[in-house]
């Protein structure tokens, strides 16, 4: 149990970059789901993910492909003794790849299942950039752990750029952006705390944004709580242009039988995003909906090319980091497909 001495699940700003990596883990595992497969799948799918988390290099949050995994911890099966021996092997897995995990939480009952009770908000570092997580209440682990390398990219693509993100969330890609010496950064979310804390990260960074409204001019980097279907209508009235967009909508097709209502409103905004670009400008055209595919992806994109009169030419690909690995069983595990078009 050598996990148990090294609570390290707030991560802060690293000392010296030798010891960066191992700073800066956000060491919180988070169930999202209650239980429902046999245990023994789960915790394997989680004790796989520690492993390659240990093969990878930098600060590996935990996480695991696919889906988060279960926990197998409600009352009528925890405390069994099987369910700890499970428990801390998964804490001697993290351990034993140098990274401290410090908690298990359980996000449905709000439950700690092991180490400290982690706060409302703390802080990690991921790429260099400091980002506040709500493990609690935020989506997934609080974080789109999987958009890592997505991010560091569009921070090298930054510079002297306008960059629209679309469904920012707190604001993974417009803070990298506006590190990466965007001249202007836009995030756009629905929601109100999401948008609030993308602020924070901002500040977090040395940065100042702004709430406000589409029609306040001037402000460097300007937020938005703003629904993105009608985000888009109105930028395009007012013909806003942008070189860089970044559309990150939440999954669309978690099941089958969505796939035909998704692959509209994929083709919808996607058009809408096409039509701010100036030509050279790129579109990052993500998806994250386990049955859209990477070919679905691109045929959405070009119907809403030809529907908005642009040519695009797909420049480069991109998809979850090296800790979200695919298993050959379950292909769906490569959910995360990233676009990079360049619009003529
Ligand atoms: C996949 S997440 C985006 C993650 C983000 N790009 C990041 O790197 O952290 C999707 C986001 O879309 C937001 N959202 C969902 N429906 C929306 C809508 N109609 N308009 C604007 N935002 C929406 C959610 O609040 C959520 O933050």
């Amino acid at each position: 149990m050598s996990a148990l001495g090294h609570p390290a699940w707030c991560a802060t700003r690293p000392q010296s970059d030798k010891n960066s990596n191992r700073n800066a883990v956000l060491g919180y595992g988070c169930c999202m789901e209650k239980p429902t497969g046999p245990p023994a799948s789960s915790w394997t799918s989680m004790a796989r993910w520690a492993c390659a988390a240990s093969m990878a290099e930098g600060p590996r949050p935990f996480g695991a492909p696919g889906r988060l995994p279960n926990m197998q911890a409600n009352s009528s099966f925890w405390p069994s003794l099987d369910a700890f021996r499970r428990l801390t092997s998964i804490i001697d897995a993290f351990a034993d790849s140098g990274y401290a995990l410090s908690g298990v939480i359980r996000k449905d009952s709000e439950e700690t299942l092991w180490g400290e009770v982690p706060p409302n908000r703390s802080v990690f570092e991921e790429n260099g950039v400091l980002y506040e997580v709500d493990v609690w209440h935020g989506h997934k682990t609080g974080f789109f752990l999987d958009q890592r390398p997505n991010r560091q990219r569009l921070r090298e693509l930054a510079r002297g750029k306008d960059v629209l993100d679309l469904f920012s969330y707190t604001g993974g890609f417009a803070v990298a952006a506006a590190l990466g010496g965007a001249k202007s950064t836009r995030a756009v979310d629905a929601a109100r705390k999401a948008v609030e804390a993308c602020q924070r990260n901002y500040e977090l960074n040395g940065l100042t944004a702004k709430v406000c409204s589409l029609s306040e001019g001037g402000i460097q980097h300007a937020l938005h709580v703003q629904d993105c279907w009608e985000f888009l209508q109105k930028a395009a009235r007012r013909r806003m242009k942008a070189d860089i967009v970044v559309l990150d909508p939440p999954s669309m097709a978690p099941r089958a039988s969505a796939r035909p209502k998704a692959l509209k409103a994929y083709e919808t905004l996607n058009q809408g995003a096409l039509r701010l670009l100036r030509p050279g400008g790129r579109l990052i055209s993500c998806s994250c909906s386990s049955h859209i595919t990477r070919q679905d992806l691109l045929n959405v994109v070009q119907a809403a090319a030809q529907d908005s009169g642009r040519k695009v030419r797909l420049e480069e690909e991109g998809g979850a980091g090296a800790d979200h690995p695919v298993r050959r069983s379950f292909p769906e595990g490569a959910y995360l497909q990233v676009l990079h078009l360049m619009v003529e």
